[in-house]
């Protein structure tokens, strides 16, 4: 599997450019990458507290770009959404201080009716924040080799061996963008930072011997204690930090990260029957393997335990919030477009305005087609309720983005401090970004 190289500092450049990537035998595949990488980028390594300046330099031939900072709480005109456009040939420069938690974040285009195409072919990358309370935890954390930044989504491709840019599932996953991805682990505790980067489907992970293994961060920071679990659902956009245990694992040994995706209900966003078509797809309804791992041995200095112990968050709770706020997933039936109340994006119009300082709790309803993948840019929340399906205890924690079954109604709570402009907005919506582009999106004004 291609571990993205890292950059540090205060200062990043980024340049995101047309490439070609073998994925296939026969013809290698149109892709987008940053940096020269044939698919993805550069993982961009900062410091809560450093003011730091991403220059982004769009050297795609034809088409405009954005790119945002996802998860990050920042002024609304650093953020990277639909507005800040980046022609081809431009540098867009935006400078702002990280106040975000020691966590894994990403980068991605978010260019209007464009956000899928660029994903899709490949445009992206890590963020990952330290700080000192992370620092001063005993926890995995080289890079690349027992602290491993794992990107998942998946292709199908057409017969010139192009990405199929109809589907809303791929048929063969990426790694990375690294195909029938394995790694080799030391022997020890060793720590992965997922991202869910697909287009629309969910993941349900864990380890085919169904191995116990350890939440300790979700979207927006470490979770106060380790968090046991067998199965770990991931909805697009959502990230999650493991620990998984291989200091019992013979060296030589192999054992597969695997998606346990069959037998989901109805509205499991991959748990369509069928294989082709636009919502069909190979990997559909079935478990299928993520990632390979072979067990090597252990590191000097290797992290042999998980902690007890991570963090000591006091979370918002429902009676912490002076403002609840409706917003409704909405559409005229399977096969239309969906919306938020009914009402389908518009850069001209502000849908809701929320004042700065404020605690709300936000409710998404979703009791129309299918689920959704709700994120809101500016803040991390903490999930207060679901109607329907308990509060996953690995979700117990920092979030900026969250899984809305079918049918169901999730609350958060979250306060929108700092930043507030009465003209640029911040953007919430569905991440699956064939949804997105498709008009399910809003924006939101602090003032
Ligand atoms: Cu990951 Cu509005 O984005
Ligand atoms: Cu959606």
């Amino acid at each position: 599997m291609w571990i993205p190289p890292m950059l540090t500092g205060t200062t990043f450049d980024l340049t995101l450019g047309e490439a070609t990537k073998q994925l296939n035998d026969g013809d290698a595949t149109p892709t987008y990458g940053y940096n020269g990488a044939d698919f993805w980028g550069p993982t961009l390594r900062m410091n809560k507290g450093d003011i730091v300046t991403l220059n982004v330099t769009n050297d795609l031939m034809m088409d405009d770009t954005t790119a945002h900072w996802h998860g990050f709480h920042i002024p609304a005109a650093s953020d990277g959404g639909p507005h800040q456009v980046i022609a081809p040939g431009a540098t867009w420069s935006p400078s702002f201080e990280v106040m975000n938690r020691a966590a894994t974040y990403w980068y991605h285009p978010h260019l209007h009716m464009m956000t899928m195409e660029q994903l899709v072919k490949g445009a992206g990358g890590f963020i990952i924040v330290d700080d000192d309370e992370e620092a001063a935890l005993p926890l995995p954390r080289t890079y690349g080799v027992d602290d491993i930044p794992l990107m998942l989504t998946s292709r199908r491709f057409d017969s010139d061996n192009a990405f199929d840019m109809e589907g809303a599932y791929g048929d063969y996953l990426l790694a990375n963008g690294t195909r029938d991805a394995t790694v080799e682990l030391p022997a020890q505790v060793v720590r992965l930072r997922i991202l869910n980067a697909e287009v629309e489907r969910n993941y349900n992970l864990g380890f085919a011997d169904s191995r116990t293994f350890y939440v300790i961060a979700t979207d927006g920071g470490l979770v106060n204690a380790p968090i046991p679990v067998t199965r770990l659902p991931m909805s697009v956009g959502e990230r999650y930090e493991i620990l998984v245990d291989l200091s019992g694992d013979e060296a030589g040994s192999t054992v597969a990260l695997q998606s346990f995706n069959g037998g989901q209900t109805f509205g499991f966003p991959g748990g369509e029957p069928g294989t082709t078509g636009e919502f069909g797809s190979l990997l559909n309804d079935t478990t299928f393997d993520v990632l390979g791992v072979t067990v090597g041995a252990a590191t000097d200095g290797a992290v042999m335990a998980v902690p007890a112990s991570l963090a000591n968050s006091v979370y918002w709770t429902a009676s912490d919030a002076t403002v609840n706020r409706t917003i409704a997933i909405t559409d005229e039936g399977p096969g239309t477009p969906f919306t938020f109340d009914n009402a389908t994006y518009d850069e001209q119009v502000i849908n809701q305005t929320v004042n700065l300082g404020d605690t709300e709790r936000w409710t998404i309803q979703n009791n129309r087609t299918f689920g959704h993948s709700f994120h809101v840019h500016d803040v991390q929340f903490n999930i207060v309720a679901r109607s329907s399906t308990p509060i996953g205890d690995y979700e117990r924690g920092w979030k900026d983005t969250v899984f809305v079954p079918l049918g169901e109604s999730v609350s958060f709570v979250a306060r929108f401090d700092d930043f507030a402009s009465d003209t640029d907005p911040y953007m919430y919506h569905c991440h699956m970004s064939n949804h997105e582009d498709g008009g399910l999106m809003g924006q939101f004004l602090v003032k």
